[in-house]
């Protein structure tokens, strides 16, 4: 059998670099990554084809190609779509709909849905205030859809467009003989850490940044308050969803859009994290105020019953394991001969 063809786009980013690392280990892809950058001598060697350049107008190119699976990763994250708004819609949502539209148009022509993987964000949540997001706890999907920030709105918008591309394009729905229409699977994911990248961009990054600061003996300061919690998830689990959701039977899925979780933390109890890792770790909070708010309207927990009933979701990282058993072990190996790095074992 031949191999499916698959499309990364936002490959060099820090879930595109390890989902492409994820697919080759898997096997059986052709993968097609498509950045603004050159590939990372990391995945160089793991795609068939790499297309460079902005994706709004690479997508034309694409038509000529048959792809089974896009995963479509390319997006400006929070903090940098706040400072510049009209480059973060075009990225989030001119390119996706670009995408959705030869996806759609694809499954049509032969008669075979393109399977369109979609990460979202818990920045699709919007609360109030710190008074209501206390109250919430653990959000449903259905629920607090009021982003505060240009990509939460824009990740909520992809969404509604897959929805309509995936069950309601043109109305042909309501055919005799309905075409066949794309595949669309959202996965809104929490802040995500890797101990191999850090993120860019993001209003989750404080987590990462931190950690790798600590990692490496350097003071870091916190952009937001101590007490801020929002939920987060090691990068193998986010790569494992992704994966899953791909290969989940469609029967099962009774929605387009699924929230995961993994463990929720407080900036402080990070800093604890950090502090007994590597002693002497140095860690001061001075919340930015705008930063601050955006993280403030993010529910501090996602209930992801829907994920685990429909297609089995579980992760394989709480907290304890996250640290101890991928986090820890990775990061040491990394900064290893950095003389600065002084953890615990
Ligand atoms: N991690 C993302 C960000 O901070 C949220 O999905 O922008």
């Amino acid at each position: 059998m031949s191999d499916f063809s698959v499309l990364v786009t936002g490959a060099c980013g820090e879930i595109g670099q390890a989902l492409v690392q994820g697919l080759a280990k898997k096997g059986g892809y052709r993968i097609v990554t498509t950045d603004l950058m050159p590939l990372p001598d990391a995945i160089k060697s793991l795609a068939a084809e790499h297309v460079q350049g902005d994706l709004v107008y690479r997508v034309k190119q694409f038509y000529a190609y048959d792809f089974d699976v896009i995963f479509h990763l390319a997006a400006s994250l929070s903090s940098k779509a706040e400072v510049a708004t009209e480059e973060a819609h075009r990225i989030n949502v001119e390119g996706t709909m670009q995408l959705l539209m030869m996806a759609a148009f694809k499954s049509e022509r032969r008669g075979k849905a393109v399977k369109f993987i979609f990460p979202s964000s818990i920045a699709a949540y919007g609360m109030p205030d710190v008074a209501a997001k206390r109250k919430a706890g653990r959000v449903k999907e259905g629920e607090w859809n009021n982003p505060h920030t240009m990509y939460g709105a824009n990740k909520l918008y992809c969404e509604k467009l897959g929805e309509y591309y995936g069950s309601f394009y043109g109305q042909r729905h309501l055919d005799e003989d309905p075409p066949v229409m794309l595949d669309f699977r959202a996965i809104r994911f929490p802040g995500l850490i890797s101990a191999f990248t850090l993120p860019s961009g993001g209003t989750s990054d404080y987590g990462p940044e931190m950690l790798h600061a600590a990692a490496q003996g350097k003071p870091y300061a916190c952009f937001v308050r101590e007490d801020a919690k929002i939920s987060f998830m090691a990068m193998p689990d986010a790569i494992k969803a992704l994966l899953t959701i791909t290969d989940a039977p469609k029967e099962g899925l009774t929605s387009h859009v699924y929230n995961i979780d993994a463990f929720s933390l407080t900036a402080g109890e990070f800093r604890d994290w950090a502090m007994r890792s590597f002693p002497g770790a140095v860690v001061t909070f001075e919340p930015n105020r705008r930063r601050q708010g955006i993280v403030d309207s993010w529910p501090e927990d996602v209930d992801d019953s829907l994920a685990r009933a429909d297609w089995g979701w579980q992760p394989d990282y709480d907290v304890r394991r996250f640290f101890e058993d991928y986090f820890l072990p990775e990061i040491r190996k990394r900064y290893a001969n950095k003389p600065s790095l002084r953890s615990v074992e």
